[in-house]
C-alpha cells in the first residue's frame, strides 16, 4: 500500500502554525512556546498509533514501535523541527513528518518488523535560539555535558540549561541521551536539497553521498568608544574598521579555494550602536564550509593572519570562540546501495548528491550508519520564506525510506 499524499500535506500545513513571526515564512526557536505547540501536535499524531511516544534527555520526542524481537537495536528516521528565522515550512519538518507517515504505513499495513522503529523529530539543529546547532544529534550521537549548556545563551542570556529546565526537563541528564554505537541499528533522514541540482535536472529524488564539513566561529573585536565628532581619525580605536576590512575579505579566502568552499558572515553586532559613537565593540559569526578539510582550515588560518594584521594597525584587540566544528562525512555505503536499488525498482529516478547543508545526519554517521534522501526544493531556496517543494515530491522520498526501512529490518 502506498504512502498517503494528503496526511502528509496536512500535517506539513498544520506544523506550519506553530510559527513566532508576523513577518514572511516561518520562525520556529527551540523551547519556546511555537515549539510546545509543534511538539504537542506531533505527539498527538504518534499517540493515534500503536507507539510508544516519550522525550530523550535532549528534547527530542520520540515515537517508538517496537519490534518482535527485543535484542534489536532501533531503525531511526527523523530530522529536526526548529526553523532558522523566517524560514521555510519543510527544511526538516519534511523529515520528520516523513517518518511518522512512515509508522502509520507499518501500522495501516500490518508490518511487524524485527527491529523497533523510533521516529524523531530533534531540536536546535538550526542553532537559531542558541547559535550551536545539531544540539539534539550531538547530544545523542556524541554525548554533551551541562557546561555546555550552560554556556551557549540566547540573545536575552537564556542559556540551554535554563531553557530546558523551564521547559520541563532536567539539563543535569543530558548524558542520558547519548546512545553509544549498535544501539541505533541505521538513522535514516528525509529532508528537501536547499539546492538547484535536482530540479536543474528533472530528477526526483537525491541519495545523499557526502555532508560538507563545517566550521563556525564567532568573532569579537574590541576597540575604544569615543566621540564620534570629536576623536580625530588617527586617535581612533575602532572595532568596526577593523571588522570591515576583515569581513570584505572572507569571500574572496572562499573563492580562492574553489571545490564549492563558501564562507558566511550571516550576523554582526556593533556595540553600543549609536550614530555619534565610535564602535567599541564588534561581534559577527563565520560559518566556512567545504568537502575537504584542508579548505576550511586555509580559509580559517587565512582570516585569524588577517585579524591579527588589522587589528595589530587600529589598535583593537579580538577574540575567538569555535561555535561548532564538524568533518565533512561520508553516507552508509550499503544504505546507499538499498536507497538506489529501492528507486529503481519504485521507478524514481535519481542521483548521487552531496549536502552542502548541514544536518543531524552528519552528527549521527560517524557513530552509527547513517543515509540520507534529497527531495527537490523549487528554485534551489531555501532558509527563506519562499522555501518550497512540492508534497507529490516528498511523498516520492517517503515511499523510498518506507521501503528501505522495512528492507534494512530485513537483513
Ligand atoms: C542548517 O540548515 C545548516 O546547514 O546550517
Ligand atoms: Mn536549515
Ligand atoms: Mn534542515
Amino acid at each position: 500500500m502506498k504512502t498517503k499524499l494528503f496526511r502528509i500535506r496536512e500535517n506539513l500545513e498544520d506544523l506550519a502554525r506553530f510559527n513566532s513571526t508576523s513577518g514572511k515564512g516561518l520562525t520556529r526557536f527551540s523551547l519556546t512556546p511555537e515549539d510546545r505547540g509543534a511538539r504537542d501536535y506531533l505527539a498527538g499524531q504518534l499517540r493515534q498509533l500503536n507507539v510508544e511516544v516519550f522525550e530523550d534527555a535532549a528534547a527530542s520526542l520520540i515515537g517508538r514501535r517496537e519490534g518482535t524481537d527485543p535484542s534489536l537495536p532501533p531503525i531511526m528516521i527523523g530530522s529536526h523541527f526548529d526553523s532558522v528565522r523566517n524560514g521555510g515550512i519543510f527544511d526538516g519538518q519534511a523529515g520528520v513528518i516523513a517518518a511518522l507517515e512512515i509508522l502509520r504505513c507499518l501500522e495501516e499495513n500490518n508490518i511487524r518488523t524485527a527491529h523497533p522503529i523510533e521516529m524523531i523529530a530533534m531540536i536546535e539543529e538550526e542553532g537559531g535560539r542558541f547559535k550551536s546547532g545539531v544540539l539534539a544529534s550531538r547530544a545523542m550521537a556524541l554525548g554533551l555535558t551541562l557546561e555546555e549548556l550552560e554556556r551557549h545563551k540566547d540573545e536575552d542570556g537564556i542559556s540551554i540549561a535554563e531553557a530546558m529546565s523551564s521547559f520541563g526537563f532536567d539539563p543535569s541528564r543530558i548524558a542520558e541521551a547519548r546512545r553509544k554505537p549498535g544501539e541505533v541499528r541505521v538513522f535514516l533522514e528525509l529532508h528537501i536539497e536547499q539546492g538547484p541540482v535536482l530540479e536543474k535536472e528533472g530528477v526526483e529524488l537525491g541519495i545523499v553521498s557526502s555532508i560538507v564539513g563545517t566550521d563556525l566561529m564567532r568573532v569579537n573585536i574590541q576597540g575604544r568608544p569615543d566621540h564620534a565628532g570629536t576623536t580625530p581619525m588617527d586617535m581612533r580605536r575602532d572595532a568596526l574598521k577593523t571588522a570591515a576590512a576583515v569581513i570584505s575579505e572572507i569571500p574572496l579566502l572562499a573563492i580562492e579555494q574553489g571545490n564549492g568552499t563558501v564562507a558566511t558572515v550571516g550576523t554582526l553586532t556593533v556595540r553600543p550602536g549609536a550614530p555619534n559613537i565610535v564602535p567599541s565593540e564588534v561581534e559577527f559569526t563565520v560559518d566556512t564550509r567545504s568537502l575537504n578539510v584542508s579548505s576550511i582550515t586555509a580559509v580559517k588560518n587565512r582570516i585569524i593572519e588577517n585579524l591579527e594584521k588589522t587589528s595589530r594597525v587600529d589598535g583593537t584587540t579580538f577574540s575567538l570562540e569555535q561555535l561548532l566544528q564538524v568533518d565533512p562525512v561520508e553516507m552508509d555505503e550499503e544504505i546507499r546501495r538499498i536507497l538506489q536499488d529501492h528507486a529503481n525498482a519504485l521507478g524514481f529516478s535519481w542521483r548521487s548528491i552531496s549536502s552542502g547543508a548541514g544536518h543531524d545526519a552528519m552528527i549521527m554517521a560517524p557513530v552509527f550508519p547513517t543515509a540520507m534522501v534529497f527531495v527537490p526544493s523549487k528554485g534551489g531556496r531555501s532558509h527563506c520564506p519562499e522555501e518550497w517543494t512540492d508534497y507529490e515530491d516528498i511523498q516520492k522520498g517517503v515511499e523510498l525510506l518506507y521501503h528501505t526501512v522495512i528492507a534494512m529490518d530485513r537483513r
